[in-house]
């Protein structure tokens, strides 16, 4: 005799808990199927409860149930998915749209305007649901979706066609690029690949098991797909373009890392309902407003300054052309210093306001004399004694150099470095170069070229990379215009070393403080923000034990209050050697083995230098990491220390907590 409707339901969710779906998974899944096969709402079949199954009723919601207690998902068993509203049809071999796609729906949504015409290409596009909802939520969008599977494209070519959106949505099977015109570009691309690791495919639930394998497996560390198409979407994207992707939660870095090597800029990395991270976005360079024409950057390594490959980049810099190269400070950017158009590109490129004058780089002190109007005694003696090297002098400007590199000041900036690429490559140009750091402005320096391709890869003609830079800091400059002279910005050459050529130094206080606003400083460039990642600097002043307590405190009680301390993300720490070696040990192993926080030693405190050298790596290495909030620990305002502070205390913009020697910190 054929059951009632409640007599089949409770015989499903028996067989469904025998077979080991949880209590209320089960009772949920045999009301749906039960609608399902019933072809009823939910509240329907509830009202109709205790009516009677026809026999073919009967047993088709059997063979549905059995198909449930192998754990083939329910999407597969009633051929549609619920997706942001949408019924999605799906079919087995096909993704199931998943609801934290809906992040990367909603992220891509913000970025297009309803009243613009957009061309937007997906790759991997499964069952068609994401750009399905894109499409019916902006009108005027135009859209490619690739999938290497014929199954999910037929799939996504009947979702369409039901949702009448088949005319603005152009299907190609394909392996990611492979099928797509090199000549075709887009204003978003975005997409939602495989991400899933060798390790995780283990520990998949057995219904994940039923999804297509090429839709789920992201290769040994998950990271394939996103290796295979940010390089290539970079190119395919339209100056000030987009892509976005989804990620795996424990994947954030790693992507914003392959954007950025891929030449994107603007990385922001977007978290799901559950608060984990599941959208990376990052934009193409270049902006409509500074009408920046986009480049191909070449990306030179240049291990010797024999390289004829110099003689090529020297060139390069002497016809108008951008070329990053490393000094033994930081990269520079470099154009031809006698020639007011090629400087007027550096300003262009790293978006530099155009009141912060350039310094000019010579190979030779007979190059740096030809530059100045006056070239006094001190001058001549701090050369002869600490050129070439990590120091800049200003004095007074001879009459032919250009206007917008001096940013109208009757001074220049010189400086002879003592790197041998640089040199070479400064003889090669047989011009002064013209360089300021090779970062956006008011980014940290860089001190690898990766820093450089982060921030100016596509706007620039090319990135020689001479490995990591020894020094880390920015050249110290002194002022020589005025008597006695004036340091205006601390570097590694320290003011011990210059007083003992001068006899004679101005103090200047400014030089430790953050505030940027009040009088005009002399070197116009000190009163930008500088040096500063996107997480907010928090300086830790006190001794190492003090430290150390104050860092384990923050370290525990991030966890439960995790919000709360860093905004968004985790917290990243900046600490000397000894006192990450008066941590208490869980916490900082819980650093490395979970990456819960990001942490890197800065080197000994005895040892500014070390500090200094690794300073900028860290600051962009916690924006990678999504750092929240920085907490660095102060060194000793003495000899290169005093560089290193007052980098700090710019990119701090002068957050500091003093601490006792317990670890409270001072009222
Ligand atoms: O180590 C360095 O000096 C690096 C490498 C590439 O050589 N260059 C560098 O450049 O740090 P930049 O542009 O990031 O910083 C130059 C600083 C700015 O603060 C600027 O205001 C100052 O030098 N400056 C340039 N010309 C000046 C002048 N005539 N009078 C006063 N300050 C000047
Ligand atoms: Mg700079």
């Amino acid at each position: 005799m054929p059951p009632t409707a409640r007599m089949a339901y409770s015989q499903a969710r028996m067989r469904l808990v025998q077979a080991g779906y949880q209590e209320e998974d089960a009772g949920r899944a045999a009301r749906d199927l039960l609608a399902f096969c019933l072809d009823k709402d939910g509240l329907k079949l509830l009202l109709d409860f205790d009516d009677k199954l026809s026999q073919e009723e009967a047993l088709g919601f059997i063979a549905a149930v059995g198909r449930l207690e192998s754990h083939e998902p329910m999407a597969y068993i009633t051929g549609k998915q619920d997706f942001g509203g949408l019924d999605i049809m799906v079919s087995p071999g096909v993704l199931i749209p998943r609801q934290d796609t809906m992040v990367l729906v909603e992220q891509a949504l913000s970025r297009i305007r309803e009243d613009e015409p957009v061309r937007i290409l997906e790759l991997g596009s499964g069952s068609g649901a994401v750009i399905l909802a894109l499409a019916l939520a902006r009108p005027l969008l135009q859209g490619l979706a690739v999938d290497v599977d014929p199954l999910a494209i037929r799939t996504a070519e009947e979702n369409l066609r039901r949702f009448g959106v088949s005319q603005r949505i152009r299907l190609v099977q394909g392996s990611w690029f492979d099928e797509i015109d090199e000549h075709t570009t887009f204003d978003l691309i975005l997409s939602n690949p495989p991400y899933i690791s060798a390790a995780e495919m283990r520990g998949l639930p057995s219904s994940v098991k039923w999804e297509p394998e090429k839709a789920l497996y992201g290769g040994q560390d998950g990271m394939d797909a996103y290796r295979a198409i940010l390089p290539a979407a970079y190119q395919a994207l339209a100056i000030d373009g987009c892509c976005l992707v989804e990620i795996g939660w424990k994947q954030g870095a790693a992507v914003r890392d392959v954007f950025a090597k891929a030449g994107f800029c603007k990385l922001e990395v977007f978290c799901d309902d559950g608060g984990r991270d599941r959208v990376v976005v990052g934009y193409r360079t270049g902006t409509r407003d500074s009408c920046m024409e986009t480049k191909k950057t070449k990306y030179w390594k240049i291990t010797y300054p024999g390289d004829p490959r110099l003689l090529e980049a020297g060139q390069m810099i002497r016809a108008g052309g951008l070329v990053a190269f490393p000094t033994e400070t930081v990269y520079g950017l470099g154009a031809n210093g006698l020639d007011d158009t090629a400087v007027g590109k550096i300003f262009t490129a790293k978006g530099r306001p155009a009141d912060n004058p350039l310094i000019l780089h010579v190979a030779s002190l007979d190059g740096a004399k030809a530059l100045a109007g006056n070239w006094d005694a001190r001058a001549q003696s701090i050369a002869e004694k600490l050129w070439p090297g990590p120091l800049t002098m200003v004095v007074s400007a001879a009459s032919h150099i250009p206007g917008n590199v001096r940013a109208g000041l009757d001074t220049v900036a010189i400086r002879y470095p003592s790197e041998p690429i640089a040199l070479a490559l400064i003889e090669a140009a047989g011009v002064p170069i013209a360089a300021p750091s090779a970062n956006i402005s008011g980014r940290p320096s860089p001190t690898k070229a990766e820093h450089v391709m982060e921030d100016l890869g596509g706007k620039i003609d090319l990135v020689i990379d001479g490995g990591p830079c020894k020094v880390g800091i920015e050249s110290t400059i002194i002022d020589l215009s005025v008597d006695p002279p004036e340091i205006l910005r601390p570097g590694s050459t320290t003011r011990e070393a210059l007083l003992s050529i001068v006899g004679e130094i101005t103090d200047n206080e400014r030089l430790m403080q953050a505030d940027r606003s009040s009088s005009a400083p002399k070197a116009p460039g000190m009163k930008y923000r500088h040096y500063a990642p996107a997480a907010p600097v928090t300086i830790l002043i006190g001794e190492p034990e003090a430290v150390a307590v104050y860092a384990d405190r923050l370290m525990q009680g991030y966890s439960a209050s995790a919000a709360a301390l860093t905004g968004q993300g985790k917290p990243g720490f900046l600490l000397s050697e000894e006192t990450w070696g008066m941590l208490h040990r869980d916490a900082s192993q819980a650093i490395w083995a979970d990456r819960m926080y990001y942490g890197c030693s800065m080197g000994s405190r005895a040892k500014p230098a070390e500090m200094g050298n690794r300073l900028y790596d860290a600051l962009r290495e916690s924006d990678k990491e999504g750092v929240g909030r920085i907490w660095a620990e102060a060194c000793m305002v003495e000899g290169q220390g005093v560089a290193v502070m007052n980098r700090l205390i710019k990119a701090s913009g002068g957050s500091m907590i003093r601490l006792r020697d317990n670890g409270e910190e001072w009222e």
